[in-house]
């Protein structure tokens, strides 16, 4: 057990459909999180532009989709007094420690990444740089608060390995110097006792929504950029859009089963029974218990209702926030500035650690 403050982080990308996956997946686990823990969530806006822009948008799309995503936290119960919400570029020192990261993490391990291999495709020449280091950038968000917790859906396991490989190496390389300094918490490495700057971060992964699958597909995750918006609920879907998505929904011709095994070869239905589990905060094998032998024309009306149910207040409640986006920027950059303190004080540690002069 590391002696390391209990400190939350988490992030999502203003990219655009904000839907269920990134609701169930991440944001409803936060705010559970928030009442034992201190939680910093971030709109990450500096991941937004390592794509295409004719992906992200340009400017006009990127201010807009940065004020949603912060009015979905909000309005999904995200509280920006007692925790810090904030967007990612007014706190300078997440790419300062990026580039440190950046000498820290090797080719083979970015290499590694899915994410990047997907994203990518089949023209990697042509991919950004800002790509293929991403993952660089997103430990630096987590570490720069050495933060302790991520909570994420399942598709972010393997970058939070790489976060702890990153901070391993970096204490590693460093140990002397952290201990010379006094910086450091006694960690186990190994065998051996090493004084360690940087905590090995835990993903908080899990539950029946830890990686949603389209709706058209389920063998796809939900994503924000599929083509087809029936792949996916967005939070800002209106209750008619909701019930047809799940109405229209693919599944199979059998009834449910009564037991988690038989949705082991039928991806369509365990994704249904995990999202009404995820919904209800029960798990899978609660709903099998009401809903197995039943057919999907049961089943899937009771899921729109509950669908329509508990997003709708969240949807009029992100209507209501963006209608006045000078609270959701007041909001963003009082959480910048509460951030900034905390992040520098990491970098001031960090400079010393490296070599780096300062006053
Ligand atoms: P992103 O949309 O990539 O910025 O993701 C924001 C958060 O939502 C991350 O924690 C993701 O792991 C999570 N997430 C994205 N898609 C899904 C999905 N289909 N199922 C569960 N979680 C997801
Ligand atoms: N990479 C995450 C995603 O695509 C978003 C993210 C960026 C993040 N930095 C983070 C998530 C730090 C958790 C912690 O979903």
């Amino acid at each position: 057990m590391s002696m390391f403050e209990p400190l939350v982080f988490s992030g999502v990308q203003p990219t655009g459909n904000l839907h269920l996956g990134n609701y169930l997946g991440a944001i409803k686990r936060w705010v559970a999180l928030q009442e034992n823990h201190n939680c910093i969530y971030c709109v990450v806006d500096q991941h937004a532009i390592t794509q295409a822009m004719s992906v992200w948008g340009g400017p006009a799309e990127l201010m807009r989709n940065t004020r949603e995503v912060a009015a979905a936290f909000l309005a999904a119960g995200v509280d920006p007094q007692k925790h810090i919400v904030f967007n990612q570029s007014r706190v300078r020192q997440h790419a300062e420690l990026a580039w440190v990261f950046n000498c820290v993490a090797r080719m083979g391990w970015l290499s590694r990444m899915t994410q990047f291999k997907d994203k990518a495709g089949k023209d990697r020449e042509n991919a950004s740089v800002g790509l293929f280091t991403y993952p660089n950038l997103m430990a630096a968000d987590i570490l720069v608060y050495r933060a302790t917790h991520v909570p994420v859906g399942e598709d972010q396991k393997q970058h939070l390995e790489l976060t702890r490989d990153i901070a391993q190496k970096f204490n590693v390389d460093f140990s002397d110097r952290i201990a010379e300094l006094g910086l450091g918490m006694e960690t186990k490495s190994g065998d051996e006792t090493i004084s360690s700057y940087f905590p090995l971060t835990e993903p908080v992964i899990g539950g029946p929504a830890a990686r949603l699958m389209s709706l058209r597909d389920g063998t796809k995750k939900m994503s924000k950029s599929d083509p087809s918006d029936l792949s996916r609920i967005n939070l800002i879907d209106d209750p008619d859009t909701i019930s047809k998505k799940i109405r229209k929904a693919k599944t199979d011709s059998e009834p449910l089963p009564s037991d988690l095994e038989g949705l082991a070869t039928r991806p369509e239905a365990d994704n249904l029974v995990g999202i009404y589990a995820a919904l209800t905060d029960t798990d899978k094998e609660s709903v099998l218990r009401d809903f197995g032998g039943q057919q999907f024309s049961v089943f899937k009306p009771a899921l729109a209702d509950l669908a329509v149910a508990k997003l709708g207040p969240i949807a009029s409640e992100m209507r209501r926030i963006s209608a006045d986006p000078g609270y959701v920027d007041a909001v963003l950059k009082q959480g910048g500035e509460r951030a900034s303190v905390l992040a520098e004080a990491t970098m001031r540690d960090v400079r010393d650690i490296v070599g780096f002069l300062q006053d």
